[in-house]
């Protein structure tokens, strides 16, 4: 759980931004609710030295300014760690980074001779590392994979010199094509590296190839997190798949390895303060999926219900059960679903969703939650608790999802 500027600032962001969505954090009790990561993503790097070593962009991140003239990404990290929070930065297995080639016009690229500009970790990993998790500290690295798929020769940046051609390794378009094995080798190399860096093994590696690459094989054994699809917007039809990517068929789950549908969208678009029945939906769908609860939207701007909807610890709970057992979609019927999602505690969590732009009644059996009655049901979004029978019917509105948390009351 944590934030990532991304979704609302794609490069242009700062280290002053960064904090004041810390300081939000911490303000509205969100840090408290378990939102512990304070994350960067692309555009930190200023360029790699002719000695390897990268340089931080000082104009984004003023604190990296030594006064020997290096820059250093730990004073930034120290601060997070001082205010309780765990640091997550970004690299790319390849050679560059996904903004070299999806934000040519970002302020913020890499500078420099066309090696200068090489700042991914592909034949850096062992130095990058030393620097990412020893002398900066950070907890966290995401790990993006463009670098193998967006610099092939036929590029017109690569053709005009501008980059150097490498694979691709990943085809997004022919995905029989991806080199699965190969970027499967790259990112056990990585881990091998920061292993090395930190043995404890305290840290959180998040692997972003996209689903593709054959990822739902193999990411598992390197990733705490393995992205499920491509870059999730802040609409709802585009949240939607992006649960589906991850929802069906169900990805392989345990505690601590997860896959992602993506970081959230809520408080961005048609998540925002006027979309609160879909905010509450995708909040709920992601806690289902035992998804990551990365945050990526500006904070500091949140009403007091977007707070309570990302702030809800009975769903936070239903996330982050210690079970890690992604919920199951047993039923399907004109854009309904029906999700099952065992608890540690024995008890079950069932969401009746409504993709329809239309109200829409779905009802589930009891028997089939397998517990022994009588039951009761807590509804998770508005508290209420109720006495359940033999069937559980749910009158859904537009785009709602409603979340209950159903046990067995005997001997209670
Ligand atoms: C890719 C990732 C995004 C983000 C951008 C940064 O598109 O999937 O989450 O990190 O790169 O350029």
């Amino acid at each position: 759980m944590g934030w990532n500027p991304w979704n609302a600032f794609r490069t242009e962001v700062t280290e002053a931004k960064i904090l004041s969505v810390a300081d939000a954090l911490l303000r509205d009790g969100l840090a408290e609710s378990g939102y512990q990561f304070i994350n960067v993503d692309d555009g930190w790097w200023l360029k790699r030295d002719v000695s390897g070593r990268i340089v931080v962009r000082t104009t984004m991140f003023p604190s990296a300014a030594l006064p020997d003239g290096h820059t250093s990404l730990r004073p930034f990290v120290d601060h997070l760690h001082g205010l309780g929070f765990r640091a997550g930065l970004y690299t790319d297995i390849g050679r560059n980074a996904c903004s070299q080639a999806w934000d040519r016009r970002s302020p913020n690229l890499p500078v420099g001779s066309m090696a200068e500009r090489e700042i991914g970790s592909l034949d850096h990993q062992a130095e990058d590392m030393r620097l990412i998790f020893g002398e900066w500290a950070f907890d966290s690295l995401k790990v993006d994979a463009c670098g193998l798929a967006d610099f092939g020769p036929d590029q017109p940046y690569v053709k005009d010199a501008t980059f150097r051609s490498l694979g691709p390794y990943i085809s997004r378009r022919h995905p029989a094509e991806s080199d699965s094995k190969r970027v499967e080798q790259l990112y056990a190399g990585l881990k091998k590296q920061i292993d090395m860096v930190r043995p404890d093994g305290n840290y959180i590696l998040s692997v972003c190839t996209w689903g593709e690459a054959d990822a739902q094989a193999w990411a598992q054994k390197y990733g705490n997190t393995w992205r499920t699809s491509a870059d999730i917007q802040p609409t709802w039809e585009s949240m939607l798949k992006n649960f589906d990517s991850a929802a069906s068929p169900p990805e392989f789950s345990v505690p601590g390895h997860s896959s992602d549908p993506d970081m959230l969208e809520i408080g961005n678009g048609e998540f925002d303060a006027n979309h609160l029945v879909e905010a509450r939906a995708h909040f709920s769908l992601w806690a289902m999926l035992s998804a990551p609860l990365i945050l990526g939207s500006d904070v500091t701007k949140w009403s007091p219900s977007l707070v309570g909807i990302a702030g809800n610890r009975d769903v936070i709970a239903v996330d982050q059960d210690s079970g890690g057992h992604q919920g199951i979609v047993i039923a399907k019927m004109d854009r309904g679903q029906v999700m099952l999602k065992n608890l540690s505690d024995g008890s079950m969590v069932v969401a009746f969703v409504n993709r329809k732009d239309q109200p829409l009644t779905l009802s589930l059996q009891t028997a089939l939650l397998h517990l022994d009655g009588p039951l009761a049901a807590r509804d998770l979004w508005t508290q209420e608790e109720t006495a359940v029978g033999g069937v559980i019917t749910a009158k859904l509105n537009a785009h709602e999802t409603r979340l209950l948390r159903v046990r067995s009351t005997i001997g209670r």
